[in-house]
């Protein structure tokens, strides 16, 4: 199964997410989506897809100008999962609304979402991501929690492997 991860990080975050991502999955590299086409979307089996929120809810910059690519893509028959970085404490009513942005499209896009969350050992308020009592993806707090990454990264990429296959 071909693994692609792509991600949109201002401050190194959600990079540094990706790039721990790419090690457990033994892949090569992670893409910064801005150099991804849609072409590479779809050369891909599983794609997991990585985003930080900015503003009050608004999908981190690169990711912006990428989602009309991700969402044109032909995704039929392929798998994607989310992670997205936040702050709960500072944000807690937007908190990783940018993993909802990402679902949107890759639905759009015709893809079947894999890695949805428990809210277990999260405190926020509101999170578009946040359907039907679980989160669209993975959610990370490196201001918070940044202690429970890697165990959540590592936890997440099993389920992620297991409900790809
Ligand atoms: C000005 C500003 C606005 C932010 N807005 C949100 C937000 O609405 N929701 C959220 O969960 N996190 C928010 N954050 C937290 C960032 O998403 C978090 O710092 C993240 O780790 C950044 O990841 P990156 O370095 O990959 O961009 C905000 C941070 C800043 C500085």
């Amino acid at each position: 199964m071909k693994t692609g991860i792509f991600y949109g990080s201002t401050t190194g975050n959600t990079e540094n997410a990706a790039n721990l991502i790419c090690a457990l999955v033994g892949g090569s590299h992670a893409t910064p989506v801005g150099d991804a086409e849609k072409a590479d979307f779809e050369a891909c089996d599983l794609l997991i897809l990585g985003a930080s929120t900015w503003g009050l809810g608004d999908l981190q910059d690169d990711w912006a100008d990428s989602l009309n690519c991700l969402s044109g893509a032909n995704l039929g028959g392929k798998k994607v999962a989310l992670f997205g970085l936040g702050d709960q404490e500072s944000y807690p009513g937007t908190f990783v609304d940018g993993i909802k942005d990402l679902h949107d499209a890759a639905v759009r896009a015709g893809a079947s979402i894999v890695g949805l969350c428990s809210a277990d050992g999260y405190d926020f308020q509101d999170s578009t991501a946040f359907v039907d009592g679980q989160f669209l993806g993975l959610p990370l707090d490196e201001e918070n929690q940044s202690e429970l990454t890697e165990e959540r990264i590592q936890m997440w990429i099993d389920q992620v492997c297991r409900e790809a296959q």
